[in-house]
């Protein structure tokens, strides 16, 4: 038995914090919390810090080669996210970058950016193909994002996202494209070889159609595959409903979300995925958190992690962006990096809460809120961190 000791307050990831709690972790589970002189073999001292479920980062494209910085400078000179991709850059450049990197390239880059993560906090990360757009690449990515789970602690769940561009190659086949992403060749392997849990799509005017997202989702539903959808962030054209009448697990984005699009949400009980970093980063409005809260959509909150729009690594920034500008506490900030964000990935029965059987994957902050922790934007508040009870990240600062 590990007792955690001396513990600030206890998130525990549904919104409920209790404070001065002992905490027993048994064989990588939450044993129980409360109150109690605490008996067991090995102890960990909290420090008085609060101690919270280890974060979930549920939307991320970190398996990438190459930098686009230039684009952030174009986006300080006035131009936006659309009119770069016009102009030749976007995700096509990365396109072209992991197409040319090899599978152990892209793990090298990526394993630094994991370790990061692991330092704010994080013990799970979801991580989406979608710069390789063809069979081979596609698979190299999902083989890259297997490979990293081996290699370092962080629990990765991958999703397919061959639906991310309709390759430049392709021009005006993106019917051919359609048939390439859903094919026995692509989504079939990555089905039964077991590749992907999820499957994305971005359905937006300069990617795919509703029509198209559709056939893409449903198809991987039916090899088994949650699906996931990038819904109205730069156009609305209906997404968040094709959401509902698909069952998506979540509706990621949102930014451009109207009334008829919420209620669909709610009644078809789809989580919103939503990224406050990425609308920081990109300089324009964010998603109406506060409205989905408030209707009763369940949110998460993820940094959307990538090359492009959001070269944000850090959740506990996303989510002090999710306080100041969406105008959410942090106890709800922090509830959509945890419990929601573990259903959002399919985890919720083992992820995401402090509870007795649920996996030991807990973050200890050096100070003792979780308001505290989150007002101090940007620091990293974060002391030590467990994944299934093992200490797999201690800060050095500590
Ligand atoms: O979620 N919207 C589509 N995909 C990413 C952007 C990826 C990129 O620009 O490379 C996003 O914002």
């Amino acid at each position: 038995m590990l007792v955690v000791e001396n513990v600030g307050e206890l998130f525990l990831g549904d919104g409920r914090s209790i404070r001065s709690a002992h905490l027993r972790i048994e064989n990588g589970r939450i044993f129980d919390y409360g109150d109690y002189g605490g008996e067991g073999e090995e102890f960990l001292d909290a420090r008085g810090g609060a101690v919270i479920p280890g974060l979930i980062d549920s939307h991320t494209h970190l398996v990438f080669a190459g930098s686009r910085c230039d684009e952030f400078v174009m986006r300080a000179k006035g131009m936006s996210y659309l009119e770069i991709a016009r102009a030749g850059g976007g995700i096509v450049r990365t396109v072209e970058a992991v197409r040319k990197a090899s599978l152990d390239e892209l793990v090298e880059l990526a394993l630094p950016r994991l370790a990061r993560m692991l330092s704010y906090g994080v013990t799970t990360v979801e991580v989406k193909s979608g710069y390789g757009l063809t069979v081979e690449d596609e698979i190299k990515m999902l083989l890259a994002a297997r490979k990293l789970r081996e290699l370092q602690p962080i629990e990765i769940v991958s999703t397919y996202l061959g639906a991310h561009a309709v390759p430049p190659e392709y021009g005006d086949r993106r019917g051919a494209y359609v048939d390439l992403v859903v094919s026995d060749e692509l989504m079939g392997r990555v089905a039964d070889e077991g590749l992907a849990e999820l499957v994305d799509v971005f359905c937006e005017e300069s990617a795919f159609t509703v029509e198209e997202s559709r056939r893409i989702l449903e198809a991987g539903q039916k090899r088994g595959l949650g699906a996931k959808i990038h819904a109205d962030q730069i156009t609305q054209m209906g997404a968040s409903r094709l959401a509902a009448e698909v069952g998506c697990v979540s509706a990621d984005h949102l930014e451009r979300i109207d009334e008829g699009g919420i209620a669909a949400l709610r009644e078809a009980g789809v989580i919103a995925g939503l990224l406050p970093g990425c609308s920081f980063y990109l300089g324009v409005p964010q998603a109406p958190a506060r409205r989905l809260l408030d209707s009763g959509v369940p949110v998460a909150f993820a940094t959307n992690y990538n090359p492009g729009s959001s070269m944000v690594e850090s959740l506990p920034l996303a989510l002090s962006i999710a306080c100041t500008q969406m105008k959410v506490t942090p106890s709800e900030a922090l509830v959509g990096a945890t419990a929601t964000a573990a259903r959002a990935l399919r985890r919720g029965d083992r992820l995401g809460r402090i509870e007795k059987g649920m996996d030991a994957d807990l973050a200890f902050l050096d100070v003792p809120s979780v308001d505290q922790g989150l007002s101090e934007m940007g620091r990293g508040s974060v002391r030590t961190v467990l994944k299934r009870g093992r200490v797999v990240h201690e800060s050095p600062r500590s």
